[in-house]
C-alpha cells in the first residue's frame, strides 16, 4: 500500500495518542506592556487579539525544561514509559544552544535512553513539519513512538524595548506522542512548504555562523527577533487557505469533512481572513491566543491540548493544523482523530512513573560524573565508578518498568482485536 506521500505504509498509521502541555506561571497582561513601550491594551487587542501572554520569569525555566514537563504529560496520557520512546523531535525557533539540541536535553531530562534526538528549525510551522516527520518514521517502520513537541522561551529572544515584536509572543510548550498502529486514521496527509525568498522578513540576525557575536551585535540588538510585521500578515493570510486546501486535497477531503482547525495563535485577524477565505464556521476554529500570545512552534500543540480538554475533538473527527513561520515556512496537517480523548490514570501508575523519572535525573547526574572523571575512579571491575552506579540505576528504573508491565497484565486483559493503547480499536474506524 502507497500512501499519498508515496511511501509503502504496510498498514502502518500514525495516530496522536497523548498531548500535554507546559506555561510559565507568570501571567503578563497588556496592561503590563503599556508601562513599558508605547502601547495600549486597545491596540493589542484590536489588532491582534491578545490579551496577555506566559513569560518564564525564573531562569531555571527553559526551552528544555517546559518541553520536557510537556513530554512526560504526553507519556502519561499514552501510557507509556519514557524507554519506549525512539525519536524525540523538538521544533523550537528558541533552543536553548545552537548546539548541542535542546532534544538531548529533554531525552535525557525524561530519561528516554532508547530515543534519538534532534531539533527541528521551521519556525512556528516547525510543530506541524515535526508531526509529518514523525509520521514518515513510523510509516517506514523507523519507529514505533515519537515524541512530537512544540517548546519556546521566546521572551529571552524578544526586544523588550520593541512594540512592534514584544506584545506579540509568549512562552510554552507542547507535546504529543505519536505512535504506529495497524488501526486506519491518524495522520492522514501533510503539506510542508517554504519560500526562502522571505527570510529576511522574519529574523533572529546575530549569533549563527553568518554574524557571530561580537560587541557590535550586542550593542545594536542584532540577537533579538526582526520582523517585517505588514508582510508577514500579507503572506500569513494568503498561505494559511491555501496550506489547508492543499493538504485537504492530498487527504482526499474538502472543506466540508473539517470538524476543527488549529490554525497557529500567532494574530486573530489572520486567523479569521484565513478562515473566512475557506468559508469555515467560526465554531469549527479554535482559538487560545487571547491568553498565551503567539508561542511560535509551541502554539498548535497547545491549542489542541485545550481543544481536548473543552471536549472539542471526538474519536473520528477529521481535524485541521495549519501555521506558517519564519522561513518563510508553511505547514499544514488533516488528522482522523483515533483514540478516545479522555484519560484516567491510576495513582499507583502516576508514582511509579514518577519514580521513574527520579531515578532517570540521579542517573544522568552520575552520568555527568563519569563524563567529567573519565576513568580516574574506578570499581574492582575496572569500570568507571560513575558510569557503574548509572547503570545500577537504569537496572532499577528497568525493574521499575517490568513492575509496571506485570501490573498492567494483572488488571487489564489484553483485547484480542488490533487496538490504540487508549483503547479505540479497528472497529472504530468508519
Ligand atoms: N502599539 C501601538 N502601536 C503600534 C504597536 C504597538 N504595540 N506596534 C506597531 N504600532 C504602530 C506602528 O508603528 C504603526 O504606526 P505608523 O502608522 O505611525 O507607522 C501602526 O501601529 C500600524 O502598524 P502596522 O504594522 O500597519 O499594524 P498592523 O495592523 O499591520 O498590525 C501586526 C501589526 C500586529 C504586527 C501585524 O502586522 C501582524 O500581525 N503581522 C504578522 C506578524 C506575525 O504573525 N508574526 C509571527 C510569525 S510566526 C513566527 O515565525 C514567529
Amino acid at each position: 500500500m502507497v500512501d499519498e506521500s508515496g511511501i509503502m505504509a504496510f498498514g502502518r498509521y500514525a495516530h496522536i495518542v497523548g498531548w500535554g502541555k507546559a506555561v510559565p506561571n507568570r501571567v503578563v497582561t497588556n496592561h503590563e506592556l503599556e508601562q513599558i513601550v508605547d502601547t495600549s491594551d486597545e491596540w493589542i487587542r484590536s489588532r491582534t487579539g491578545i490579551q496577555q501572554r506566559r513569560i518564564a520569569v525564573d531562569p531555571a525555566e527553559t526551552t528544555a525544561t517546559l518541553a520536557a514537563k510537556a513530554a512526560r504529560e504526553a507519556l502519561e496520557v499514552a501510557d507509556i514509559p519514557a524507554s519506549k520512546v525512539d525519536m524525540i523531535i523538538v521544533a523550537t525557533s528558541s533552543p536553548e544552544h545552537t548546539f548541542p539540541a535542546t532534544a538531548c536535553a529533554v531525552q535525557d531530562m525524561i530519561g528516554a535512553v532508547n530515543a534519538g534526538a534532534f531539533d527541528l528549525s521551521a519556525a512556528c510551522s516547525g510543530f506541524v513539519y515535526g508531526l509529518g516527520v514523525a509520521k514518515g518514521l513510523i510509516a517506514s517502520g523507523q519507529a514505533e513512538n515519537v515524541l512530537v513537541i512544540g517548546a519556546e522561551t521566546l521572551s529571552r529572544i524578544t526586544d523588550w524595548s520593541d512594540r512592534n515584536t514584544c506584545v506579540l509572543f509568549g512562552d510554552g510548550a507542547g507535546a504529543v506522542l505519536v505512535q504506529s498502529s495497524p488501526v486506519p486514521g491518524g495522520i492522514l496527509a501533510t503539506e510542508m512548504g517554504c519560500d526562502g525568498s522571505g527570510g529576511d522578513l522574519l529574523i533572529l540576525p546575530a549569533g549563527g555562523s553568518k554574524m557571530p557575536a561580537t560587541l557590535e551585535t550586542v550593542a545594536s540588538g542584532q540577537h533579538f527577533i526582526k520582523m517585517n510585521g505588514r508582510a508577514v500578515y500579507r503572506f500569513a493570510t494568503r498561505i494559511m487557505a491555501e496550506a489547508t486546501r492543499r493538504v485537504l486535497s492530498k487527504a482526499n477531503l474538502t472543506v466540508d469533512d473539517i470538524d476543527l482547525v488549529i490554525p497557529h495563535q500567532a494574530n486573530e485577524r489572520i486567523i479569521a481572513v484565513s478562515m473566512r477565505n475557506l468559508k469555515l464556521p467560526e465554531e469549527k476554529v479554535f482559538r487560545n491566543l487571547q491568553y498565551y500570545g503567539n508561542t511560535s512552534t509551541a502554539s498548535i500543540p497547545i491549542a489542541l491540548y485545550e481543544a481536548l480538554e473543552q471536549d472539542r475533538i471526538k474519536p473520528n473527527d477529521t481535524i485541521v493544523m495549519v501555521g506558517f513561520g519564519a522561513g518563510l515556512t508553511w505547514a499544514g496537517t488533516a488528522i482522523k482523530w483515533g483514540v478516545p480523548t479522555e484519560k484516567e490514570t491510576s495513582l499507583w501508575r502516576a508514582s511509579q512513573r514518577s519514580a521513574s523519572y527520579g531515578l532517570a535525573k540521579a542517573r544522568s547526574q552520575w552520568l555527568r560524573l563519569s563524563h567529567l572523571l573519565g576513568s580516574n575512579l574506578v570499581t574492582e571491575d575496572g569500570e568507571s565508578l560513575a558510569q557503574a552506579l548509572s547503570n545500577r540505576l537504569e537496572d532499577w528504573r528497568k525493574q521499575l518498568e517490568s513492575d509496571e508491565e506485570e501490573e498492567e497484565q494483572r488488571h487489564d486483559p489484553k483485547q484480542e482485536k488490533p487496538s490504540l493503547p487508549n483503547g479505540a480499536s479497528s472497529s472504530d474506524e468508519s
